[in-house]
């Protein structure tokens, strides 16, 4: 099938358009009120085309192309044609635009239509108000583009048709600093005449030096970038329009938040402690004493003195070196990651579940659910690209579920919010087990085919008191039969986030979700299954890369003697046997003076972790602590050796999403000063503790990896992954295609395991004097403990961390928005300014933690979930009351 479009021929795509067409042919056809993957409005009649042997012009972003047609785009009589449209257009909105053949699409083609316009001039109204975008109304032509892309890609309604539906387009608040915008740069991207436009672009030049394709740095999305840079300074980042993450969005983050990397305070040579003191140093001096450092502690305490914390923010490559040299060379185990402070639990559960430690699902699914249950997570703010899929498919009629103790914006379009009460979820989700298994709903087929423990849980949920779990959830009966009657009518797509895994039930709630996954026949099947969103870049490939005491990358436990036998084949010596701590365990070691030396890679534990004081105290009982960090941290001061490492944006690598795909990621820049990769660095030191380490480059890492774990990785190379969407694990040999829907044809672990478990009561639910429960989480401008977006004008956009709480309990303590007051758990006291917030239902405080001086962790007891060992970050209790001379203490 071919046809020809200005005499080049193609094949027509199946519903392809032809203005979609020419534009794959890189022909820049005229088109000012279409945008690719929405809707045409077809009103601005610019793209009209001639075809052959049709009389009537067509407009070709309405016109399927068929074969054997033949297009014109550019014969005279459209030339014409166009000019009288574009000079109506310039004269009835009187924008002011230069004709200009590099500039914005609209100039471009005012130049080659040879129309004459007044020319660009400055206008007093354009709105600087914003720290990354620009508005100036006066080039403005009406088009509606920036509309329509707010509307169906993030989901906002920023932009509004100005008067009579002819003027420069509104932003509905006084300003877009202070309107619903949300910076993902959507608008920016599809103005035809950069009325609306990026602040860190003026002046950049038009043209950048060179542009590289990356895998965005911040969160578990995973989006693709694209790095355009000029010199040595980020000019731009946008995002890559086929890629199949992200689909050309991004969001604040990802596309603006990168003026961390050009800090003053970058780390840009080693430190090392003389006296009392962080001095410079070289780096053979600093990977010396390191080595020297770790060697002497092995040789004196043995292996049980030593351990690292791999970074989720580093490359697959360069967490699997690390945790290799703490196998190979001083034979421990003692290696963990972030996820066990996030999702250790939703690991664990996943894989006693199911066999696999991470999402059965993909974000296609989204699409092509049929219901979707968001559970504990609010992704329009943490996962900001991946919320704005759900979003949409609310709106385009798919069910959704919110189930969140706070009413996040999802729930706004939810079919049904069940508001429950924090840390009641293993009962809620029994509860729409019981109810499923009453409606006879239950996928029995699927039962009896694919899992096992199913008379065990019947038996459990026969034997529940419903009334009484419907109170103590906090949720109504009604709700509760509405709920089970949206999942009971088949597969649902299960979404969800820490809410569920930092509790001290965590591992057990989100089995009881995956009986939900079961019992609707849900695992497995596509458009459903379980898809927990992850917090860092790449704590999913962390994990797999084997950064978790008790498994050998891939998950092989470490106590398999097989494993360890193939092990010993490909690195010449046996892998430990015995499962190393966890990292709540190596803190409390090295408070106790039995773990000396922690090398901990891209992690302010000193922030992150709960228990501020403990977490300091062991680090200042260390021996030796070596960090290796983009900024001196606050863990980063309590170093012995600072190692100053490269940034995503610097790095060669790969990562690993939150649905199992691997993605490259490019350096855009060199790092600055003497900074360095980490798998570098990780390499160095091997080498001069006598390992015979020899990887010329990630490439070769990665040849590794997937001999070490061939039943997961075993077809993943870089040739592959420079295959635009990377692949998903498992990936077994070269000609595999990676796995969009885990499960599919049976439970990696054989049968799927219902999970019988009773329902704890959480240890901090009614605790005398603390009427509050507080819930600690992200907000959207900010990513974990804001080592990075604190680095950049994000800080404009929330310089602080906020107590939200309900109208209600501000009236109840005589507060008002903006009061500073003090909160106080059992376990700690802070400060902050409260916020009034109806998202937060009566009885609740939320509070970020993003910023160092909030210590919100300070707050957080020593509970954790007893599996699993992340701590419970979402129900502690407190009270609140003003601070200064309206109050005294909190109440
Ligand atoms: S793009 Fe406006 S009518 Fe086709």
């Amino acid at each position: 099938m071919t046809a020809w479009i200005d005499g080049r021929p193609l094949t027509p795509r199946g519903g392809e358009r032809v203005l979609e067409a020419a534009r794959r042919l890189s022909i820049d056809l005229p088109a000012l009120c279409s945008v690719p993957g929405l809707e045409p409005l077809g009103s601005c009649r610019l793209c009209l085309v001639e075809v052959e042997g049709r009389g009537d012009l067509q407009a070709a972003c309405h016109l399927p192309l068929a074969d054997g047609m033949r297009i014109s785009t550019e014969t005279p009589r459209l030339v014409e044609m166009r000019r009288g449209l574009l000079r109506l257009l310039m004269e009835e909105s009187g924008a002011r635009l230069a004709a200009d053949p590099e500039g914005p699409p609209l100039s471009r083609w005012l130049a080659r239509h040879g129309v004459s316009v007044a020319g660009a001039t400055a206008d007093s109204r354009a709105d600087r108000s914003h720290p990354y975008l620009l508005y100036d109304p006066g080039r403005c032509v009406a088009c509606r583009r920036c509309v329509e892309v707010c509307a169906e890609g993030p989901g906002r309604f920023v932009w509004s048709p100005g008067e009579e539906g002819s003027g420069p387009v509104e932003c509905g608040a006084a300003d877009l600093r202070h309107s619903d915008c949300v910076a993902c740069g959507e608008c920016v991207d599809w103005c035809p005449t950069a009325a609306l436009s990026d602040r860190d672009r003026e002046g950049a030049g038009a043209a950048p030096e060179r542009v590289v394709r990356s895998t965005c740095g911040y969160c578990g999305v995973g989006c693709q970038v694209e790095v355009c840079v000029a010199g040595d300074r980020v000019q731009r980042i946008d995002g890559v329009r086929e890629a199949a993450v992200n689909r050309g969005r991004l969001c604040l983050k990802g596309r603006y938040a990168h003026a961390w990397r050009a800090s003053r305070d970058r780390l840009t040579q080693p430190l090392i402690r003389t006296g009392g003191d962080l001095e410079p140093a070289s780096w053979e001096e600093a990977i010396a004493r390191v080595a020297e450092g770790l060697d002497r502690i092995h040789r004196q305490h043995g292996p049980d003195a030593l351990g690292t914390f791999t970074s989720s923010r580093s490359t697959n490559e360069a967490e699997y070196l690390l945790q290799k040299l703490f196998q190979v060379r001083f034979g421990t185990n003692h290696v963990d990651c972030c996820a066990r402070v996030c999702h250790s639990s939703t690991a664990l559960a996943l894989r006693w579940a199911t066999g696999a430690g991470a999402a059965s699902a993909s974000y296609d699914d989204i699409e092509r659910a049929r219901c979707i249950a968001v559970v504990g997570a609010n992704p329009t703010e943490a996962h900001p690209v991946v919320g704005a899929r759900i979003l949409q498919a609310a709106r385009a009629g798919v069910p959704l579920i919110v189930i969140d103790p706070r009413r996040i914006e999802l729930a706004d379009l939810a079919q049904l919010h069940l508001a429950l009460r924090p840390g009641t979820n293993v009962e809620l989700f029994h509860s729409l087990a019981q109810r499923l298994v009453q409606r006879g709903e239950v996928d029995r087929e699927y039962l009896e085919r694919r899992c096992e423990g199913w008379p065990e849980l019947e038996a459990l949920l026969a034997g529940m008191d419903g009334l009484g779990a419907a109170a103590r959830c906090g949720v109504g009966e009604a709700d509760l039969d509405r709920a089970a009657a949206l999942l009971g009518g088949g597969p649902v797509l299960f979404v969800h986030g820490l809410g569920l895994s930092e509790l001290t039930q965590g591992t057990d709630s989100v089995r009881a979700l995956c009986n939900l996954g079961m019992l609707t026949g849900s695992i497995g099947r596509v458009g459903a299954g379980m898809l927990p969103l992850r917090g860092q870049n790449n704590v999913q490939g962390n994990a797999d890369m084997g950064s978790l005491p008790g498994f050998l990358p891939g998950y092989q436990p470490v106590t398999d003697p097989e494993v360890r036998a193939r092990l010993e084949r490909l690195w010449g010596v046996p892998p430990p046997e015995r499962p190393g701590l966890t990292i709540p365990e190596m803190l409390e070691a090295a408070k106790a003076g039995d773990m000396r030396a922690l090398w901990i890679q891209g992690e302010d534990v000193a922030q992150s972790d709960p228990g501020e004081s403990q977490v300091l105290a062991a680090l200042e009982a260390l021996e030796l602590l070596v960090v290796q960090e983009l900024f001196l941290t606050e863990t980063g001061r309590r170093a012995h050796v600072v190692l100053p490492a490269a940034g995503w944006l610097e790095q060669d690598g790969t990562f690993t999403n939150g649905e199992r795909r691997i993605q490259r990621v490019r350096p855009a820049l060199d790092p600055p000063g003497q900074a360095r990769p980490d798998w570098e660095v990780v390499c160095d030191v091997a080498r001069a503790l006598g390992l015979p380490w020899s990887y010329a480059s990630p490439a070769e890492v990665m040849d590794e990896i997937a001999r070490v774990a061939p039943h997961l990785f075993g077809g993943v190379s870089y040739r592959r992954l420079e295959q635009a969407d990377g692949l998903q694990w498992p990936c077994r040999s070269p000609d595999h295609p990676g796995t969009a829907t885990l499960h599919a044809r049976g439970f990696l672990r054989g049968h799927g395991r219902l999970a019988a478990i009773a329902p704890l009561v959480a240890p901090e639910a009614d605790v005398p004097g603390y009427p509050l429960t507080l819930v600690t989480g992200r907000v959207l401008q900010h990513y974990n403990v804001g080592t990075m977006t604190r680095r950049t004008p994000n800080l404009e956009l929330a310089a602080r961390d906020w107590l939200s709480l309900h109208p209600e309990e501000l009236g109840r303590r005589g507060l008002r928005d903006g009061d500073a007051v003090a909160i106080e758990s059992r376990w700690g006291r802070t400060q902050a300014q409260v916020r009034s917030s109806h998202r937060v239902p009566p009885g609740l405080a939320f509070l970020s933690f993003h910023h160092p001086e909030t210590h919100t962790n300070r707050l957080i007891g020593p509970h954790r979930d007893p599996e699993s060992q992340c701590p419970d970050y979402k129900v502690t209790a407190v009270r609140v009351a003003p601070l200064g001379p309206a109050g005294d203490g909190p109440s």
